[in-house]
């Protein structure tokens, strides 16, 4: 499964092809002159204000203007939501490219590159097509654009010329995860992450370790193992490492994340509504291999190791059995009450083994683990448990950012109190109450000391209807991959 780069290419400068729209974005209160003449009815009347939201166009001479609002709050978000849907027009038009003008008075609260890099970001996450499995599935062939930026001065070209580049490998790296995510549980195996992590490997020249069978019995992994017993797949423990050209810090950081690439419940099966969306429980392990690709291509300065635990959870004759107990990678014996909590078992395992072998400074986990942070957070936020206000606080401007939202939760004593069991050394549920931090307590006894860490529940972002900010609708988002690599960008300035 080769995954072919953005079909569009972006530039700067007057667009090279024939059939191309102008794009004006205009901020509230700063309509260019031609438009009160061209649309004097809808100006007067005030449909057209340059308010957020708001479009006007003129098919004669192919302009469309765009409203991104007051320009003293111009956002990441507010960019975001405009360009998504340019995107996606795009994909439908088909070999129409598209010339974006940065007037003034636009750059009072983003700079060049910020904005050049939102634009050129969700253009190309918008164009990008999912239904590949479909009969009349054409893009494969077709071309979009190009995409060329027109700036108000020459001074900012090398900013925005930053602003493409990073926009260039992080939407890459996003669709690649989004586009992982979408394919179902019979085209994208545990065979299949082993594929796609190769090829991000190769991409990058990063070193890559694949655990089979024997070795994680070697390793006493027996979470993981214990998930994929009733799946005709077998698991893997997936790393890949990536050591920067130029260092920039000594601090490691370990990205972790759970790959399930189907989640049926197992033996505790789950109700048959929306169990389909089950083929979305590998997205934390789609986010961290991708956000890898994406820091690497970035070349930015920090070590990274991401480890991706990937399994399959299916009832069956040798699935396991609720009240079974296994034995962790880090010794502790858990009774699995319940088959479906099966993504804490996996984690469990990765956590402890990377932060024996590499001993990262940071480390962190991003897992669709629970439905109660949807309950919690709804589809807007991922939930961010952390044992370090450090990291808490990178993580807060990273999220800030990249708009990738994160809400952080508590890791309190009390939550991880109902996870006792009577029989080993914890059980795997606690009761519906705080449903997502009792399982982020769980996975904290896997965690080693001096470990800064953060646990991300992206049950609720991972996927969504509609967009929202710089989260793409319809399906899977790629949510991680922008946050880690702003958060990379933040570690690389810190001594
Ligand atoms: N993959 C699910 C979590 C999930 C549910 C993600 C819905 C997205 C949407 C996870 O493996 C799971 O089944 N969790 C259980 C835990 C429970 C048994 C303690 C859950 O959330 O119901
Ligand atoms: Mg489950
Ligand atoms: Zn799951």
């Amino acid at each position: 499964m080769k995954l072919e780069n953005s079909k569009i290419s972006f530039g700067l400068g007057r667009n090279p092809s024939k059939n191309y729209y102008k794009i004006i974005l205009v901020s509230k209160g700063l309509l260019p002159k031609e438009l009160s003449a061209k649309f004097a009815d809808q100006i007067q009347a005030g449909i057209f204000t340059g308010e957020l939201g708001q479009s006007l166009n003129d098919e004669l001479n192919k302009i469309i203007y765009i409203g991104i609002g007051d320009p003293e709050k111009i956002s990441v978000r507010s960019i975001a939501q405009q360009f998504l849907g340019i995107g996606e027009k795009l994909r439908k038009w088909e070999s129409v490219g598209l010339e974006i003008h940065l007037g003034s008075g636009l750059l009072k609260s983003l700079s060049t590159a910020t904005l050049v890099y939102q634009i050129a970001n969700s253009i190309d996450l918008g164009a990008f097509p999912l239904n590949v499995l479909a009969k009349d599935f054409k893009e494969k062939k077709s071309k979009f654009g190009p995409v060329t930026f027109l700036l108000e001065d020459s001074g900012s070209e090398k900013a925005a010329k930053a602003g493409l580049e990073k926009s260039k490998a992080v939407s890459k790296y996003i669709n690649g995860a989004r586009h992982i995510s979408h394919l179902p549980a019979n085209h994208f195996t545990p065979e299949e992450f082993v594929s796609r992590s190769k090829e991000i490997a190769k991409e990058n020249k990063l070193k890559i370790i694949v655990f089979d069978e024997p070795q994680l019995k070697k390793e006493k992994m027996g979470g993981i193992l214990s998930v994929c017993q009733g799946s005709d797949k077998k698991a893997k423990l997936i790393i890949l490492e990536y050591t920067p050209a130029k260092p920039k810090t000594k601090k490691k950081l370990a990205l972790i994340g759970k790959g399930l690439t189907f989640d049926s419940g197992g033996i505790s099966i789950k109700p048959a509504q929306d169990m389909h969306e089950m083929k979305y429980d590998m997205c934390g392990a789609a986010a961290v291999i991708h956000a890898i690709g994406a820091i690497a291509e970035l070349g930015i300065g920090v070590p990274v190791v991401a480890a991706i635990g990937v399994a399959e959870n299916m009832p069956d004759a040798a699935a396991i059995k609720p009240g079974d107990v296994y034995t962790a990678h880090n010794g502790l014996t858990i009774e699995v009450q319940n088959t479906d909590a099966e993504g804490r078992l996996v984690l469990g395992d990765v956590l402890s083994y990377i932060g024996k072998k590499y001993k990262p400074d940071y480390m962190l986990d991003l897992a669709t683990l629970t439905g109660a942070i949807i309950i919690c957070l709804g589809h807007e936020a991922a939930g961010v448990m952390c044992n370090s206000d450090k990291l808490t606080a990178l993580l807060d401007e990273a999220s800030l950012s990249s708009d990738e939202r994160t809400w952080n939760l508590p890791l309190w004593e009390e939550y991880g109190e109902e996870l006792k069991s009577d029989i080993a050394d914890m059980r795997n549920v606690a009761g519906r109450p705080g449903g997502s931090l009792s399982a982020a307590k769980f996975l904290e006894r896997f965690v080693d000391k001096g470990i800064d860490w953060a646990h991300l529940d992206i049950a609720g972002t991972a996927w969504r209807k509609k967009a929202s900010g710089t989260q793409i609708g319809n399906g899977p988002t790629g949510y991680g991959v922008r946050l880690l690599v702003d958060l990379a960008e933040k570690l690389e300035k810190l001594k």
